[in-house]
């Protein structure tokens, strides 16, 4: 199998480079943000327990993010592998996933980080929010609260795939395809 994780901060181009790669390498994409704004729009027990944290620009609690992977890894089992869009977000959940895949008999390939500068991410954002819907594109003092959480408690996954060799920098700059290839070099070698 092939299991990947595409890192980096809110509107480093995780979804839409996924999108891509999922097709290129045959691979399931899973999205813990699109499938939490599932559940919103669904409007299901999860969804309301998560709303109140991202409309915030918060991380929902590790026990229910953990929980609700577990089972949307389960529904897949048969395929190539899977794009982790999103997750893991903490270092618990980071130990939650090597344990759980474990118990397959699988493990992470790989986590390639996509590498944007703050003020792009801020733009890419707030020009998608005038669209998009999403509550937490919508304040410049959410998405910034979106960033500060990444910096606080996701950046520092980065050391926990170094450690164990699986650790891959990408420039996110530049347009969509050429961060497509600059990926798909990454992920064979
Ligand atoms: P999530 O949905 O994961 O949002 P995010 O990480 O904040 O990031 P985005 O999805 O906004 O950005 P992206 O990197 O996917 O970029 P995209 O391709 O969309 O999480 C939302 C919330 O859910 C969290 O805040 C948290 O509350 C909760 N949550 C989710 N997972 C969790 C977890 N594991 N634990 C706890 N809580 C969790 O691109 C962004 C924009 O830029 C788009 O408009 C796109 O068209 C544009 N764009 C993309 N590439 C380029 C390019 N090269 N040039 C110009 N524009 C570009
Ligand atoms: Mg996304």
């Amino acid at each position: 199998m092939l299991n990947l994780i595409l890192f980096g901060p809110p509107g480093a181009g995780k979804g839409t480079q996924s999108d891509k790669i999922k097709e290129h390498f045959d691979l399931v994409h899973l999205s813990t943000g699109d499938i939490f704004r599932y559940n919103i729009k669904n409007n299901t027990e999860l969804g309301q327990t998560a709303k109140g944290y991202m409309d915030k620009g918060e991380l929902v609690p590790d026990a229910v993010t953990i929980k609700m992977l577990e089972s949307e890894v389960d529904k897949h089992r048969d395929g190539n592998g899977f794009i982790f869009d999103g997750f893991p977000r903490t270092v618990a959940q980071a130990e939650a996933l090597d344990k759980f895949l474990a118990t397959k008999q699988t493990e992470i390939s790989k986590m390639v980080a996509l590498e944007v500068e703050d003020e792009e991410l801020k733009q890419r954002l707030l020009e998608r929010g005038k669209t998009s819907g999403r509550p937490d594109d919508q304040d410049k003092n959410i998405i910034k609260n979106r960033i500060a959480e990444y910096n606080r408690k996701t950046a520092p996954l980065k050391t926990y795939y170094k450690n164990q060799n699986k650790f891959t920098a990408v420039d996110g700059m530049g347009t969509i395809d050429e961060i497509t290839e600059r990926l798909i070099t990454a992920i064979d070698q």
